[in-house]
């Protein structure tokens, strides 16, 4: 396939150096985009008068047929061609004829890539929030249906006070909708279109940059410099360092669904079908789908540190270098997309065993505070109380027992504040509900922060 630039050139690149050089094995993911700015400048430049309202009419539907083939298979974007730019050009004029070889009037390679990036990265946000969306309604129907499973909750990884899971899975929740937000403010950001910046320093033609803006839906108009339009890669870095983010939320999410469906917690049991056996060991579930959502994290964050080093020291403005911003972008993309869709199954098909949870939390002492609470509220100084429940805890640890299975005698010679209602202060039931401070697992704040999530899912779907 012919170059886009062979005036120049007496001899043909070397052919490793072309290989080398051609990013279409890489580019040919934006041909949709590519199709989509184009088709918006011929349609400018028809209506600027910069070019006949035949050619542009030629010119539109060559590139919307050009699409259809494509998309339906019967048109193969070929090897030959340097990048997604020249393929798409060169077919067209094979198609339309003299036609063809009026679009890129107005118009570099430079401007032209910065759009197809700008359109392709602001359409995977979208698709990035969307699953993200699908995620938290699963989430949300869990913790609807679990605000009085009790379980322990961890600091230090040790039992340190009883939650429920609903409040659990709340904090998950809560850490997608600041990933959410954070998609939102990029897509805000970048929504500029760099069409019009030319090369670097725009063009003599009289381009209206706002209606090819508008016809892109860039709500923010026409990038306003020309020389940072062309080289402007920010918001690949921001959605990178986004996903790096969400990605770091769903390991640390797989980690615990790890250890929760090990043999020593079993608080939950991940479906056959989003767990895999051992060739060798036959009594083996393994929780692949998270430990491959964990480790993917590794090459999202890699995509981040690749982009910003390959952006760190090029001169204004267009660099062959920003070609590199392309492969490693992609696959995060795509990576995320996957991890989140199995990481949404996986949820959506895991079961509890809620029991476990519960008597987990209990004979972990997690109501050991709540023991010292009950004594200050008789009267006993807070410091006392402590060492008095401490003793009591020893005492449990020996005989391999939890708190509330001790006999009143056992408490009362401790302390002779104890009485009866000990049990009922520090049953998990109880140690939770008296939770109630705002954002506690108190079943009643945590029906209002769940009626909150309702509405919220419903607003962002608006
Ligand atoms: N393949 C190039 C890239 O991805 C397209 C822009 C080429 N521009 C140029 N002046 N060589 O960045």
């Amino acid at each position: 396939m012919a170059n886009l630039w062979g005036g120049r050139f007496t001899e043909a690149t070397d052919a490793s150096a072309y290989r080398f050089n051609q990013s279409i094995s890489f580019d040919r993911k934006m041909y949709a985009e590519d199709i989509s700015g184009s088709v918006a400048h011929a349609e400018m430049l028809g209506r600027q008068g910069i070019i006949s309202k035949a050619d542009k009419e030629k010119i539109v539907s060559g590139l919307k047929e050009i699409k259809d083939d494509i998309d339906a298979g019967r048109l193969i974007i070929s090897d030959d061609a340097e990048d997604i730019h020249s393929f798409i050009e060169s077919v067209l004029t094979d198609r339309i004829g003299d036609a063809g070889k009026k679009l890129h009037t107005g118009r570099s390679r430079n401007d032209q890539v910065a759009l197809d990036i700008k359109l392709y990265t602001r359409s995977r946000i979208s698709e990035t929030d969307r699953l993200i969306d699908d995620l938290q309604r699963v989430l949300l129907t869990i913790m609807e249906a679990n605000t009085a499973t009790y379980m322990p909750g961890f600091t230090h990884l040790q039992k340190a006070q009883p939650v429920t899971l609903a409040h659990h899975i709340g904090a998950y929740f809560e850490m997608f909708i600041r990933d959410r937000q954070r998609l939102a403010d990029i897509y805000e950001r970048m929504n500029t279109c760099p069409l019009g910046a030319g090369a670097l320093a725009g063009t003599t033609y009289d381009l209206d940059r706002e209606y090819t803006a508008s016809l892109l839906g860039f709500e923010g108009g026409p990038t306003r410099n020309s020389m940072d339009s062309v080289s402007d890669r920010d918001h690949i870095i921001e959605f990178m360092s986004a996903l790096s983010i969400i990605m770091m939320h769903l390991s640390r999410f797989s980690e615990e669904i790890i250890l929760w469906n090990s043999n020593e917690y079993r608080f939950v049991e991940i479906d056959d079908r989003y767990s895999t056996g051992s060739s060798i060991m036959p009594q083996k579930k393994n929780p692949d789908i998270a430990e491959l959502v964990r480790g993917k994290t590794g090459r999202v964050y890699g995509a981040l540190m690749s982009i910003l080093t390959t952006m760190k020291g090029i001169p204004l403005a267009y660099n062959k270098d920003m070609q590199e911003d392309k492969e490693m972008a992609f696959d995060a993309m795509d990576t995320v997309k996957d991890c989140l869709r199995e990481f949404t199954g996986m949820m959506s098909t895991i079961s509890f065993r809620n029991e476990v949870m519960e008597e987990s939390a209990r004979k972990g002492f997690t109501n050991a505070t709540d023991a010292a609470d009950y004594l200050v509220k008789k009267g006993v100084a807070f410091r006392d109380a402590h060492s008095i429940v401490g003793r009591l805890v020893l005492k449990c640890v020996a005989e391999d027992k939890a708190l509330d299975d001790l006999s009143l005698t056992d408490f009362k010679a401790e302390s002779e504040v104890f009485e009866e209602d000990i049990y009922g202060a520090i049953s998990m039931k109880t140690c939770v509900e008296k939770r109630l401070t705002k954002g506690a697992p108190g079943e009643e704040r945590m029906l209002e922060a769940i009626r909150y999530y309702r509405v919220y899912l419903e607003d962002m779907s608006k």
